[in-house]
């Protein structure tokens, strides 16, 4: 028989061995790939079947795990079922992070083979094999360990693991009653099937522990459910502050229903300032100007669901009166339509900081067309200081690995 050609009862054992090993490898990879979409799309049907439960607790955990495991099924889907506006763009983020997980985990695995089999390859004696197979079993065993303990750690532990972000910023003209403001910023606290109440409760009696002045609220209380939006937004309720809590709109709010957002909060009575302002003042916050020594609290719409107004959001705003924005998307700092404007410190949340945060690479998914740049922290923008929150829940997988949730505690001074 010609080499290199296939024979029925001698399999590829004829082939040079380079080609067999690739046809090998080639039928291994299809059936991996076809194993998994078989059970992605189980999981999506796991998933769909867990929705009218997924805000029990209970079913939390399986909701997630579905979810997670549906990911390259639902990538597949992506052309011919929407669901939502904005989706195209999550499944693609969430995909990219599930196959950069996957691919870690090979490379673990291949790593640890290469060490074992080209220290086993000198000699087949029986003792030789049997060390081989142990330490190919190692091998697996600890790449597996590997994953379940950054799994566990991503999607149980950090999470909940709740930081303090401290800054002081240098604010021109602050009047001297306001010197020293400590305001509390909560962002993207994501009420839904991957966050329960029990944890917003913990981070709320976090924030009143703080004793701040003022807290923003800076968007995206919901995640994939409108009936989360009733307890996502009424929870805000038992946040206490000196003098008073204003919030803006974030995109999820928006794919939720943002009319039912604006009249919960209207009934738990925080402002929302989305392309509108108020004034602050060491007595609380009005809506027309009536003290001098004040500080305008302003904000916009969001950058994907809504009008960006920053012409509506600091109109009659006296020129010497410093101005913080709230915009729930932290893009907004570079368009050009804010060029006109004074804004003395900007608000924002959003990008989660990408929710994963891998050694040397950074997170390999941020939702901003400025990449990294952000994905979290005290950033200069075009316009001013932007503080980005790294939020406090999570919207686009179920983990938090290197970027655990936050709250912004965030001092005014006088400069
Ligand atoms: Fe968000």
């Amino acid at each position: 028989m010609k080499q290199g050609s296939y024979d029925i009862r001698e399999g590829f054992a004829s082939k040079p061995p380079l080609q067999a090993l690739r046809s090998k490898a080639l039928r291994r990879a299809g059936s991996v790939v076809l194993c998994g979409l078989c059970l992605s799309g189980f999981m999506l049907a796991v998933e769909f079947m867990l929705i009218p439960v997924r805000l029990q607790p209970m079913a939390q955990p399986f909701y997630r795990i579905a979810f997670c495991f549906a990911l390259p099924f639902r990538f597949l889907l992506a052309p011919v079922v929407r669901d939502g506006g904005a989706v195209p763009n999550h499944l693609l983020f969430t995909t990219l992070t599930s196959f950069l997980a996957v691919g870690l985990f090979f490379a673990v695995y291949k790593i640890l083979r290469h060490f074992t089999r080209s220290e086993a390859r000198p000699e087949r004696d029986g003792e030789t094999i049997g060390r081989r197979v142990f330490l190919r079993r190692a091998s697996s065993g600890i790449s597996l360990a590997c994953v379940a303990g950054i799994g566990a750690e991503g999607a149980l532990l950090e999470p909940q693991r709740l930081a303090i972000r401290n800054y002081a910023l240098p604010i021109r003209d602050l009047p001297t009653s306001l010197n020293g403001l400590r305001l509390v910023q909560i962002s993207d606290t994501h009420y839904g099937p991957f966050v329960s109440l029990a944890y917003l409760n913990a981070v709320i009696a976090q924030v009143n522990a703080l004793r701040p002045d003022l807290i923003a609220l800076t968007g995206d209380y919901v995640l994939k459910s409108d009936r989360a939006l009733e307890d996502g937004v009424v929870i805000f309720r038992n946040l206490e502050s000196r003098l008073g809590t204003v919030a803006v709109l974030g995109n999820h709010d928006h794919w939720e229903s943002a009319a039912r957002c604006r009249q919960l909060f209207g009934e738990i009575g925080v402002p929302l300032v989305d392309n509108d302002r108020l004034y602050l003042s060491a007595a609380g916050f009005t809506s027309q100007l009536d003290n001098p020594e004040s500080v305008c609290i302003a904000g916009v719409g969001d950058l994907w669901t809504d009008a960006v107004r920053p012409d509506l959001a600091f109109a009659d705003v006296p020129p010497e009166m410093p101005r913080v924005l709230l915009s729930h998307n932290p893009d907004v700092a570079e368009l050009p339509d804010l060029d006109p404007f004074r804004v003395d410190l900007m608000l924002s949340g959003h990008t989660h900081g990408g929710q994963v945060r891998l050694p040397i690479v950074g997170s390999p998914v941020v939702p901003s067309r400025y990449g990294q740049k952000y994905s979290g922290g005290l950033v200069l923008g075009p316009a001013g200081p932007v503080i980005v929150s790294r939020g406090v829940g999570m919207a686009l997988f179920p983990v938090r690995l290197g970027v655990p949730p936050e709250i912004g505690v965030i001092s005014l001074e006088r400069a």
